[in-house]
C-alpha cells in the first residue's frame, strides 16, 4: 500500500533529526525543497513517495516502515529510551526513522531475536494475548526439574501468583543434579515468563536467549548487538502474507 500524501512537517520530524518547531523554522530559512522548489512553509502536503524533498541539499529518502532483527545482548532494555542502560533502538544505528520500537521485550539480562520496527499494526499482531505466537527460548538453569518435567509443562504451570499459564513445550536437553539446558516453547508473554515457570519448579534460570517469534528465527550470523534488516519473505512471512 503506497502513501499517498502527509504534511511535510510530519514528514522531516519522521525522517529527519529536526521538532516541528525546527522544521518549520527551517523551511523560513529556505533550507527544504520540494521538487527543485524552495519550501517556506511546513503545513502543506506532499507526496512522500514521488516528491523529492531535501534539507540544506540533501535528499531525504522516505521509507514508510522497517523492520530489523536485533540479537539483543545482555545490559540492553527493550525500550526506546532509558536514563540508565543502552536501549535496544539504539543499537539500531542505521535506522532511517525515528518512530522504532522494539516488537515486545526481553529481560535486561535475556539475550537473543528482538523485532524493531514502527509497524505498530504487524507488533500488535505479533504479540496480541489472544494470537498465541510461538516464542521459542534456549535456557540453562539451575536446579533439578521433576522427571514429569516435559508433562508439566505442556499441563500448565501454575505460577506463584496462582495463574496457570497455557500449555508450553519444554525439551530437556541436557540435565544432571545441578542443573542443566532446555528449549522452551511458550505461546503468552507474561511477564517474566520463562524464570517464572523454571522458578515454580523450583529451578532458577541463569541464561536466557529467545531463538525465534513466529516464523521469524534469529539469523545465527548475528553475534550479541549485531543486527539486520529483514528479508521481503521473513516481512512476508511475519505477516502471514506468505
Ligand atoms: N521470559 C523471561 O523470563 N524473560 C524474558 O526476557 C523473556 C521471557
Amino acid at each position: 500500500m503506497t502513501e499517498k500524501t502527509k504534511r511535510l512537517d510530519k514528514f522531516l520530524t519522521e525522517m529527519t533529526d529536526l521538532t516541528r518547531t525546527q522544521a518549520k523554522e527551517a523551511a523560513r530559512k529556505g533550507r527544504i525543497t520540494v521538487n527543485g522548489t524552495v519550501v517556506r512553509k511546513t503545513d502543506g502536503k506532499i507526496s512522500p513517495e514521488t516528491d523529492t524533498v531535501t534539507l540544506d541539499g540533501r535528499e531525504i529518502r522516505y521509507t514508510r516502515f522497517e523492520y530489523y532483527m536485533l540479537n539483543k545482548p545482555q545490559g540492553v532494555v527493550s525500550a526506546t529510551e532509558d536514563g540508565r542502560y543502552p536501549t535496544a533502538v539504539e543499537l539500531i544505528t542505521g535506522r532511517q526513522r525515528k518512530d522504532l520500537f522494539p516488537a515486545g521485550r526481553l529481560d535486561l539480562d535475556t539475550e537473543g531475536l528482538l523485532l524493531i520496527t514502527n509497524d505498530g499494526d504487524l507488533a500488535h499482531r505479533l504479540l496480541s494475548p489472544k494470537k498465541h505466537v510461538d516464542k521459542v527460548y534456549y535456557l540453562h538453569f539451575q536446579g533439578m526439574l521433576p522427571s514429569d518435567a516435559e508433562q508439566t509443562f505442556q499441563d500448565g504451570i501454575i505460577l506463584e501468583d496462582g495463574t496457570k499459564t497455557r500449555p508450553a513445550d519444554l525439551t530437556i536437553l541436557s540435565s544432571d543434579k545441578n542443573g542443566g539446558k532446555a528449549r522452551l516453547t511458550i505461546r503468552e508473554g507474561k511477564y517474566h515468563q520463562v524464570k517464572r515457570m523454571l522458578e515454580a519448579c523450583g529451578c532458577r534460570v541463569t541464561y536466557l536467549k529467545r531463538l525465534s517469534m513466529g516464523s521469524l528465527s534469529l539469523d545465527e550470523q548475528l553475534k550479541p548487538g549485531e543486527y539486520r534488516p529483514l528479508t521481503e519473505l521473513e516481512i512476508k512471512q511475519l505477516k502471514g502474507e506468505s
